[in-house]
Protein backbone atom coordinates (compact mmCIF):
# COMPACT_ATOMS: atom_id res chain seq x y z
CA UNK A 1 0.00 0.00 0.00
CA UNK A 2 1.39 3.78 -1.05
CA UNK A 3 1.75 5.89 2.29
CA UNK A 4 0.30 8.87 1.71
CA UNK A 5 2.05 11.81 3.85
CA UNK A 6 0.05 13.92 5.82
CA UNK A 7 0.99 16.71 7.57
CA UNK A 8 1.13 15.80 11.62
CA UNK A 9 0.59 18.93 13.35
CA UNK A 10 -1.35 19.42 16.09
CA UNK A 11 -1.98 22.68 18.11
CA UNK A 12 -3.89 25.53 18.97
CA UNK A 13 -5.93 28.64 17.09
CA UNK A 14 -6.43 31.91 18.18
CA UNK A 15 -7.89 35.10 17.00
CA UNK A 16 -5.28 37.79 16.28
CA UNK A 17 -7.01 41.01 15.08
CA UNK A 18 -10.32 42.17 14.35
CA UNK A 19 -10.76 45.00 11.88
CA UNK A 20 -13.78 46.87 10.43
CA UNK A 21 -15.24 49.36 7.90
CA UNK A 22 -18.01 51.06 8.00
CA UNK A 23 -19.84 52.84 5.50
CA UNK A 24 -19.58 56.47 5.63
CA UNK A 25 -23.16 57.13 5.51
CA UNK A 26 -25.43 56.88 8.37
CA UNK A 27 -29.40 56.41 7.67
CA UNK A 28 -31.71 57.39 10.51
CA UNK A 29 -34.82 55.72 10.71
CA UNK A 30 -36.74 58.94 9.63
CA UNK A 31 -34.78 58.70 5.95
CA UNK A 32 -36.43 55.01 5.84
CA UNK A 33 -40.10 55.41 7.18
CA UNK A 34 -42.28 57.10 4.44
CA UNK A 35 -41.10 54.16 2.26
CA UNK A 36 -42.60 51.27 4.41
CA UNK A 37 -45.41 53.06 5.90
CA UNK A 38 -43.65 53.00 9.95
CA UNK A 39 -42.80 54.90 12.28
CA UNK A 40 -39.03 55.93 14.42
CA UNK A 41 -40.90 54.14 17.65
CA UNK A 42 -41.67 51.31 15.68
CA UNK A 43 -38.77 50.53 14.78
CA UNK A 44 -36.65 50.98 17.79
CA UNK A 45 -39.14 49.36 19.85
CA UNK A 46 -39.58 46.50 17.59
CA UNK A 47 -36.16 46.27 16.29
CA UNK A 48 -33.79 48.15 18.61
CA UNK A 49 -32.49 49.76 15.64
CA UNK A 50 -32.11 53.98 15.60
CA UNK A 51 -29.70 53.98 12.25
CA UNK A 52 -27.75 52.12 10.55
CA UNK A 53 -24.86 52.32 7.43
CA UNK A 54 -25.34 52.38 4.19
CA UNK A 55 -22.89 51.61 1.53
CA UNK A 56 -22.05 54.26 -1.01
CA UNK A 57 -21.99 53.27 -4.80
CA UNK A 58 -18.11 53.50 -4.41
CA UNK A 59 -18.12 51.40 -1.55
CA UNK A 60 -18.45 47.68 -2.80
CA UNK A 61 -18.42 44.13 -0.99
CA UNK A 62 -14.77 43.57 -2.07
CA UNK A 63 -13.45 47.94 -1.12
CA UNK A 64 -14.65 47.67 2.60
CA UNK A 65 -13.33 43.77 2.78
CA UNK A 66 -9.96 45.55 1.65
CA UNK A 67 -10.05 48.01 4.40
CA UNK A 68 -11.43 45.82 7.36
CA UNK A 69 -8.56 43.23 6.23
CA UNK A 70 -5.96 46.46 6.31
CA UNK A 71 -6.46 46.55 9.74
CA UNK A 72 -6.75 43.30 10.74
CA UNK A 73 -3.30 42.58 8.73
CA UNK A 74 -1.59 45.35 10.50
CA UNK A 75 -2.81 44.87 14.02
CA UNK A 76 -1.83 40.77 13.87
CA UNK A 77 1.44 41.83 12.13
CA UNK A 78 0.88 39.57 9.43
CA UNK A 79 1.73 40.54 6.41
CA UNK A 80 -1.01 39.69 3.26
CA UNK A 81 2.24 37.43 2.07
CA UNK A 82 1.86 35.29 5.02
CA UNK A 83 -1.49 34.70 4.85
CA UNK A 84 -2.54 30.60 3.90
CA UNK A 85 -5.86 31.47 2.89
CA UNK A 86 -8.58 34.32 2.76
CA UNK A 87 -12.42 33.04 3.39
CA UNK A 88 -14.75 35.57 2.78
CA UNK A 89 -18.31 34.82 4.03
CA UNK A 90 -20.94 36.61 2.42
CA UNK A 91 -24.44 36.62 0.68
CA UNK A 92 -24.32 39.50 -1.36
CA UNK A 93 -21.08 39.51 -3.05
CA UNK A 94 -22.81 40.45 -6.92
CA UNK A 95 -21.05 37.86 -9.14
CA UNK A 96 -21.35 34.05 -9.01
CA UNK A 97 -17.77 33.29 -10.02
CA UNK A 98 -14.89 34.14 -9.21
CA UNK A 99 -14.98 34.78 -5.15
CA UNK A 100 -14.81 38.16 -3.35
CA UNK A 101 -12.02 36.40 -2.15
CA UNK A 102 -9.91 36.16 -5.13
CA UNK A 103 -10.67 39.95 -5.57
CA UNK A 104 -9.75 40.40 -1.95
CA UNK A 105 -6.68 38.89 -1.97
CA UNK A 106 -5.61 40.07 -5.20
CA UNK A 107 -6.32 43.61 -3.55
CA UNK A 108 -4.18 42.66 -0.87
CA UNK A 109 -1.24 41.53 -2.57
CA UNK A 110 -1.68 37.99 -2.27
CA UNK A 111 -2.83 36.81 -5.37
CA UNK A 112 -1.49 33.33 -4.78
CA UNK A 113 -3.03 32.63 -1.75
CA UNK A 114 -5.86 30.21 -1.51
CA UNK A 115 -8.90 31.77 -1.57
CA UNK A 116 -12.78 31.26 -1.25
CA UNK A 117 -16.07 32.05 -0.09
CA UNK A 118 -19.00 30.92 2.20
CA UNK A 119 -22.14 30.79 1.76
CA UNK A 120 -23.74 31.04 5.48
CA UNK A 121 -25.91 34.29 5.80
CA UNK A 122 -25.60 35.17 9.17
CA UNK A 123 -24.04 32.60 10.79
CA UNK A 124 -21.12 32.93 7.93
CA UNK A 125 -18.60 34.45 10.67
CA UNK A 126 -19.45 31.76 12.72
CA UNK A 127 -19.31 28.81 10.18
CA UNK A 128 -15.76 30.96 9.04
CA UNK A 129 -14.26 31.19 12.41
CA UNK A 130 -14.95 27.00 12.41
CA UNK A 131 -13.31 26.64 9.69
CA UNK A 132 -10.30 28.61 10.00
CA UNK A 133 -9.53 27.18 13.07
CA UNK A 134 -9.60 23.38 12.30
CA UNK A 135 -7.42 24.82 9.09
CA UNK A 136 -4.50 25.81 11.45
CA UNK A 137 -5.00 23.39 14.32
CA UNK A 138 -5.07 20.57 11.41
CA UNK A 139 -1.98 22.43 9.61
CA UNK A 140 -3.38 23.51 5.92
CA UNK A 141 -2.65 26.81 7.04
CA UNK A 142 -1.10 29.14 9.39
CA UNK A 143 -3.01 31.83 9.20
CA UNK A 144 -6.31 32.34 7.64
CA UNK A 145 -7.81 35.92 7.08
CA UNK A 146 -11.51 36.06 7.80
CA UNK A 147 -13.91 38.64 6.01
CA UNK A 148 -17.56 38.94 6.87
CA UNK A 149 -18.87 41.41 4.89
CA UNK A 150 -22.21 42.63 3.48
CA UNK A 151 -23.85 45.28 0.80
CA UNK A 152 -27.54 44.43 1.72
CA UNK A 153 -28.93 47.61 0.48
CA UNK A 154 -27.73 45.84 -2.87
CA UNK A 155 -30.48 42.79 -2.24
CA UNK A 156 -33.28 44.48 0.04
CA UNK A 157 -36.49 46.12 -1.49
CA UNK A 158 -36.61 49.71 0.12
CA UNK A 159 -40.60 49.35 -0.04
CA UNK A 160 -40.32 46.14 1.53
CA UNK A 161 -41.95 46.75 5.45
CA UNK A 162 -40.55 43.46 6.74
CA UNK A 163 -37.17 43.89 5.44
CA UNK A 164 -36.32 47.56 4.58
CA UNK A 165 -35.52 49.01 8.15
CA UNK A 166 -33.51 45.86 9.23
CA UNK A 167 -30.87 45.39 6.93
CA UNK A 168 -27.97 47.35 6.29
CA UNK A 169 -23.97 47.29 5.24
CA UNK A 170 -20.29 46.49 6.33
CA UNK A 171 -17.34 44.31 7.07
CA UNK A 172 -15.11 43.15 10.03
CA UNK A 173 -12.29 40.81 9.28
CA UNK A 174 -10.16 38.82 11.48
CA UNK A 175 -6.79 37.06 11.32
CA UNK A 176 -7.50 33.57 12.97
CA UNK A 177 -3.65 31.48 13.87
CA UNK A 178 -1.90 29.10 15.53
CA UNK A 179 -2.04 29.48 19.38
CA UNK A 180 -0.01 27.90 22.53
CA UNK A 181 -3.00 27.83 24.49
CA UNK A 182 -6.76 27.11 23.13
CA UNK A 183 -8.09 30.87 21.79
CA UNK A 184 -11.03 29.32 19.74
CA UNK A 185 -13.29 26.64 21.84
CA UNK A 186 -15.55 23.84 19.75
CA UNK A 187 -17.87 25.11 16.93
CA UNK A 188 -21.56 24.15 17.50
CA UNK A 189 -22.86 24.14 14.61
CA UNK A 190 -26.04 22.78 12.30
CA UNK A 191 -28.81 23.72 10.07
CA UNK A 192 -32.80 23.52 9.85
CA UNK A 193 -33.24 23.15 6.44
CA UNK A 194 -36.70 22.34 6.77
CA UNK A 195 -37.37 25.81 7.40
CA UNK A 196 -34.62 27.37 4.77
CA UNK A 197 -37.91 29.29 2.70
CA UNK A 198 -38.00 31.58 6.19
CA UNK A 199 -35.47 33.92 4.43
CA UNK A 200 -35.01 33.91 0.67
CA UNK A 201 -33.14 35.84 -1.66
CA UNK A 202 -35.87 35.60 -5.18
CA UNK A 203 -36.48 35.21 -8.12
CA UNK A 204 -32.99 33.11 -9.25
CA UNK A 205 -30.37 34.71 -11.28
CA UNK A 206 -32.07 32.27 -13.98
CA UNK A 207 -35.59 33.51 -13.50
CA UNK A 208 -34.20 36.69 -14.35
CA UNK A 209 -34.35 35.96 -17.80
CA UNK A 210 -37.77 35.71 -18.24
CA UNK A 211 -39.15 38.65 -19.14
CA UNK A 212 -41.84 38.14 -17.08
CA UNK A 213 -39.68 37.80 -14.26
CA UNK A 214 -40.66 39.05 -10.44
CA UNK A 215 -37.59 41.45 -10.70
CA UNK A 216 -34.60 42.17 -9.15
CA UNK A 217 -33.90 39.60 -6.22
CA UNK A 218 -34.45 40.68 -2.82
CA UNK A 219 -33.94 38.98 0.33
CA UNK A 220 -37.39 37.91 1.27
CA UNK A 221 -38.09 37.29 5.26
CA UNK A 222 -41.11 35.47 7.21
CA UNK A 223 -39.63 37.56 9.85
CA UNK A 224 -41.94 36.32 12.96
CA UNK A 225 -40.81 32.44 11.73
CA UNK A 226 -37.13 33.25 11.99
CA UNK A 227 -37.77 35.28 15.29
CA UNK A 228 -39.33 32.61 16.91
CA UNK A 229 -36.65 29.99 15.59
CA UNK A 230 -34.00 32.41 16.84
CA UNK A 231 -35.54 33.28 20.49
CA UNK A 232 -36.40 29.31 20.93
CA UNK A 233 -33.44 27.46 19.23
CA UNK A 234 -30.74 29.40 19.46
CA UNK A 235 -29.88 29.76 23.47
CA UNK A 236 -30.08 26.06 23.85
CA UNK A 237 -26.94 26.18 21.12
CA UNK A 238 -25.19 28.78 22.48
CA UNK A 239 -25.55 27.08 25.97
CA UNK A 240 -23.86 23.61 24.13
CA UNK A 241 -21.18 26.14 23.13
CA UNK A 242 -20.42 27.10 26.32
CA UNK A 243 -20.61 23.62 27.79
CA UNK A 244 -18.32 22.53 24.82
CA UNK A 245 -15.56 24.98 25.98
CA UNK A 246 -15.79 24.26 29.66
CA UNK A 247 -16.58 27.41 30.62
CA UNK A 248 -19.69 28.61 32.63
CA UNK A 249 -21.82 31.56 31.86
CA UNK A 250 -19.92 32.92 34.81
CA UNK A 251 -17.31 32.79 33.53
CA UNK A 252 -18.41 34.96 30.51
CA UNK A 253 -16.93 38.52 29.90
CA UNK A 254 -18.81 39.07 27.18
CA UNK A 255 -21.63 37.92 24.65
CA UNK A 256 -21.10 39.33 20.99
CA UNK A 257 -24.16 37.49 18.98
CA UNK A 258 -25.10 38.20 15.62
CA UNK A 259 -27.22 41.28 15.52
CA UNK A 260 -30.41 40.34 13.94
CA UNK A 261 -32.60 41.87 16.50
CA UNK A 262 -32.36 43.91 20.24
CA UNK A 263 -34.90 41.47 21.30
CA UNK A 264 -33.57 38.66 20.01
CA UNK A 265 -30.57 39.40 21.58
CA UNK A 266 -32.55 40.07 25.35
CA UNK A 267 -34.46 36.82 25.13
CA UNK A 268 -31.30 34.61 24.30
CA UNK A 269 -29.04 36.50 27.72
CA UNK A 270 -32.44 35.58 29.62
CA UNK A 271 -32.50 32.26 28.64
CA UNK A 272 -28.68 31.78 29.43
CA UNK A 273 -29.61 33.72 32.60
CA UNK A 274 -26.36 35.59 31.94
CA UNK A 275 -24.54 37.78 34.91
CA UNK A 276 -25.51 41.05 34.99
CA UNK A 277 -21.61 41.62 34.52
CA UNK A 278 -21.17 40.20 31.03
CA UNK A 279 -21.09 42.62 28.19
CA UNK A 280 -23.81 42.22 25.94
CA UNK A 281 -23.02 43.55 22.05
CA UNK A 282 -25.99 45.98 21.20
CA UNK A 283 -24.67 46.78 18.03
CA UNK A 284 -27.31 46.76 16.24
CA UNK A 285 -28.68 50.13 17.69
CA UNK A 286 -26.26 52.31 15.00
CA UNK A 287 -25.16 49.23 12.81
CA UNK A 288 -28.34 47.11 12.01
CA UNK A 289 -28.52 44.02 10.64
CA UNK A 290 -25.12 43.21 8.52
CA UNK A 291 -25.70 39.37 7.78
CA UNK A 292 -21.99 38.01 8.43
CA UNK A 293 -20.53 41.60 9.20
CA UNK A 294 -22.80 42.00 12.02
CA UNK A 295 -20.17 39.68 15.09
CA UNK A 296 -16.86 41.04 14.30
CA UNK A 297 -18.56 44.98 14.06
CA UNK A 298 -19.99 44.49 17.11
CA UNK A 299 -17.21 42.99 19.16
CA UNK A 300 -15.93 46.38 17.39
CA UNK A 301 -18.17 48.28 18.82
CA UNK A 302 -17.23 46.21 22.71
CA UNK A 303 -14.06 47.60 22.20
CA UNK A 304 -14.17 51.30 21.68
CA UNK A 305 -16.69 51.69 24.24
CA UNK A 306 -14.25 50.19 27.09
CA UNK A 307 -16.25 47.19 27.68
CA UNK A 308 -13.96 44.27 26.49
CA UNK A 309 -9.87 44.07 26.57
CA UNK A 310 -7.70 41.48 24.89
CA UNK A 311 -7.67 38.44 26.80
CA UNK A 312 -11.50 38.24 27.80
CA UNK A 313 -13.24 35.19 26.77
CA UNK A 314 -16.23 36.05 24.76
CA UNK A 315 -19.53 33.53 23.36
CA UNK A 316 -20.24 34.44 19.77
CA UNK A 317 -23.03 32.65 17.56
CA UNK A 318 -24.51 33.63 14.04
CA UNK A 319 -27.52 32.74 12.84
CA UNK A 320 -30.37 33.06 9.85
CA UNK A 321 -30.62 32.00 6.00
CA UNK A 322 -30.92 28.08 5.57
CA UNK A 323 -31.88 27.88 8.22
CA UNK A 324 -28.43 27.52 9.54
CA UNK A 325 -26.30 28.19 13.02
CA UNK A 326 -22.49 28.50 14.66
CA UNK A 327 -21.59 29.10 18.24
CA UNK A 328 -18.53 28.65 19.64
CA UNK A 329 -16.28 30.84 23.06
CA UNK A 330 -13.05 32.92 21.93
CA UNK A 331 -10.39 34.50 23.56
CA UNK A 332 -10.76 38.29 22.62
CA UNK A 333 -7.45 39.67 20.50
O1 LIG B 1 -30.47 38.10 10.33
C1 LIG B 1 -31.14 36.95 9.95
C2 LIG B 1 -32.11 36.56 10.97
N1 LIG B 1 -33.18 37.52 11.01
C3 LIG B 1 -33.85 37.71 12.12
O2 LIG B 1 -33.53 37.10 13.13
C4 LIG B 1 -35.04 38.64 12.10
C5 LIG B 1 -36.14 38.06 12.95
N2 LIG B 1 -37.40 38.81 12.89
C6 LIG B 1 -37.55 40.03 13.40
O3 LIG B 1 -36.61 40.63 13.88
C7 LIG B 1 -38.95 40.60 13.49
O4 LIG B 1 -39.87 39.61 13.06
C8 LIG B 1 -39.17 41.90 12.69
C9 LIG B 1 -38.39 43.02 13.36
C10 LIG B 1 -38.72 41.68 11.26
C11 LIG B 1 -40.63 42.29 12.68
O5 LIG B 1 -41.11 42.48 14.01
P1 LIG B 1 -42.41 41.70 14.49
O6 LIG B 1 -42.62 42.10 15.85
O7 LIG B 1 -42.21 40.23 14.23
O8 LIG B 1 -43.52 42.29 13.54
P2 LIG B 1 -44.73 41.53 12.87
O9 LIG B 1 -44.37 41.10 11.50
O10 LIG B 1 -45.28 40.51 13.82
O11 LIG B 1 -45.80 42.68 12.77
C12 LIG B 1 -46.42 43.23 13.96
C13 LIG B 1 -47.31 44.39 13.54
C14 LIG B 1 -48.29 44.05 12.42
O12 LIG B 1 -49.46 44.82 12.64
P3 LIG B 1 -50.77 44.17 13.33
O13 LIG B 1 -51.13 43.01 12.45
O14 LIG B 1 -50.32 43.75 14.69
O15 LIG B 1 -51.71 45.29 13.31
C15 LIG B 1 -47.60 44.55 11.18
O16 LIG B 1 -48.49 44.89 10.18
O17 LIG B 1 -46.51 45.44 13.04
C16 LIG B 1 -46.87 45.76 11.70
N3 LIG B 1 -45.67 46.03 10.96
C17 LIG B 1 -45.09 47.23 10.90
N4 LIG B 1 -45.45 48.41 11.40
C18 LIG B 1 -44.64 49.45 11.17
C19 LIG B 1 -44.87 45.14 10.29
N5 LIG B 1 -43.81 45.77 9.78
C20 LIG B 1 -43.92 47.05 10.13
C21 LIG B 1 -43.12 48.18 9.93
N6 LIG B 1 -43.51 49.35 10.46
N7 LIG B 1 -41.97 48.11 9.23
Amino acid sequence: MVHIKDRAIARHSRIMSVGVYRPAREVPNSEIIEAIDSSDEWIKERSGIHSRRIAGDDESVVSMSVAAARTALTDAGISAEQLGAVICATVTYPFQTPSAATDIAMQLGAPKVPAFDISAACAGFCYGVGLASDMVRGGSADYVLLIGVEKLSDFTDPTDRGTAFIFADGAGAVVIGPSAEPGIGPTIWGSDATARDAIMMEPSWVDLRDPDSLGWPDIKMQGQTVFRWAVYQMAPVAQEALAAAGISAQELDAFIPHQANERIIDAMAKAMDLPTEVAIARDIRTSGNTSAASIPLAMDTLYRQGQIKSGDTALLIGFGAGLVYAAQVVQLP
